[in-house]
């Protein structure tokens, strides 16, 4: 009898499409309290008690006639200490004591395992630790294992900017753990909000950073409301009772993996099991940190070091779906952020969206940016 063997091929690719186990690596956790002391904004908002109120807020906030600058109030100083979870992990060859540690910070809907999401293909810290760096991946305040303060108020850019500047300079000074010896160099590596947040590190400590990475970034924001309108606002904690039933209402999500393909993905270039997990390791958003957005200086005259800003070709946050004359074009308004960089490139990661770690060429894009920290000797 003729057995089809087309028919156990694809058993097999199904066999090994679901699992995307993760590589092992030298890493142990930290919790690391760390004390903000920053100038945030208030907000005029009554909290939401369900999610038909939440969606009609992002209604009113992408219309025509949205006028978000109402609803700033005021500022407020926030004296405050926070939990910070994290993960670092040594070199993959201890041999080769690191010199450069790079410090990620992921973006919303994301926590710290966006940057170790699964095998070599989906494995930045992977790819980092094997290239010879130290990493410290985060979860940003309100996100994962690291604390949940009010998401009308705490969880907002000024207080995202003041967590990292607090856990860079621990670290350049040796003190995030008795484990953890103190770099001589430190790069900032971000994906979307998290390149925002690093990029206003760079604007306001300009010394605390040796070079920059911008993932899944521009400095348009023509296109907020494209995305905004997919990340849909549900209430966290309706949307999964399971997961999220203890968050205050100011902590949303979106409701589907399709939501989560429209606002990160781009199809067909990325496999769908990567978006189903995704989706179930999806992390809530606050309010605050989307109202604040504008709240940081971006401009960095006194930044000298390197910067990298890589984004997938079909990005719908920063680049409305394509970034083709976004990033580099005669109205970029990059090379005026960073006037005084040793070595500023853009670079177009082709076939990716806005989660380009998630994608299928994603460690094509890793190589991309070690080969730009090693030119520049980092
Ligand atoms: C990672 O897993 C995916 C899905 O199972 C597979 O297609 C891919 O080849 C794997 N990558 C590596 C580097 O093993
Ligand atoms: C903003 O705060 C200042 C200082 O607390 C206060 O004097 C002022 O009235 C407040 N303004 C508004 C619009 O609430
Ligand atoms: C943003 O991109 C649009 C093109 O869609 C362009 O018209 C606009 O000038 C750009 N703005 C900035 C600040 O780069
Ligand atoms: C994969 O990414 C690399 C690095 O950006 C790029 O040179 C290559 O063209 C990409 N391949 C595909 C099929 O997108």
């Amino acid at each position: 009898m003729y057995f089809p063997h087309t028919l156990l091929l694809s058993f097999a690719a199904l066999a090994t499409a679901i699992p995307l186990s993760r590589p092992a690596l030298n890493c142990f956790d930290i919790t690391v309290p760390v004390e903000v002391d920053a100038n945030v904004l208030t907000f005029d908002v009554a909290p939401f008690t369900d999610t038909y109120q939440s969606k009609e807020f992002l209604v009113k906030s992408i219309a025509r006639d949205a006028n978000p600058a109402a609803l700033v109030g005021n500022t407020t100083q926030l004296k405050k200490t926070y939990n910070i979870a994290a993960s670092y992990c040594e070199p993959l060859h201890p041999s080769t004591q690191a010199k450069t540690l790079q410090i990620l910070t992921h973006g919303l809907g994301f926590d710290k395992s966006y940057w170790s999401f699964g095998n070599a293909t989906y494995n930045y810290v992977q790819a980092a630790t094997t290239a010879g760096y130290s990493t410290l991946a985060y979860d940003r305040i309100g996100v994962g294992a690291s604390d949940h303060p009010d998401p009308y108020l705490d969880v907002q850019a000024p207080t995202q900017v003041a967590v990292l500047t607090q856990l860079t300079q621990l670290a350049r000074d040796g003190k995030l753990s008795s484990r953890i010896p103190k770099p001589e160099k430190v790069v900032h590596v971000g994906h979307s909000y998290g390149s925002l947040v690093s990029n206003a590190l760079a604007a306001a400590q300009p010394s605390l950073s040796d070079g920059l990475v911008l993932t899944g970034f521009s400095h348009n924001s023509s296109f907020t409301s494209s995305f905004l309108w997919p990340l849909s606002f549900h209430l966290a904690r309706e949307e999964n009772p399971r997961l999220f039933g203890g968050l205050s209402s100011g902590y949303l999500t979106w409701g589907d993996k399709y939501d989560n393909q429209a606002a990160f993905f781009n199809y067909p270039f990325f496999d769908t099991a990567v978006l189903e997990q995704a989706e179930k390791n999806k992390a809530p958003f606050a309010l605050a940190e989307v109202l604040s957005i504008t709240a940081v200086p971006l401009a960095a005259p006194q930044f000298k070091g390197p910067v990298l800003m890589i984004s997938g070709q079909f990005d719908l946050a920063f680049c409305g779906g394509d970034c083709a004359g976004i990033l580099e074009g005669p109205y970029s308004l990059t090379p005026f952020v960073f006037p005084a960089s040793s070595d500023l490139q853009t670079y177009i990661q082709p076939n990716s969206g806005h989660g380009l770690n998630l994608h299928l060429n994603a460690s094509a894009g890793y190589e991309v940016i070690t080969s730009f920290l090693h030119t520049n000797k980092l």
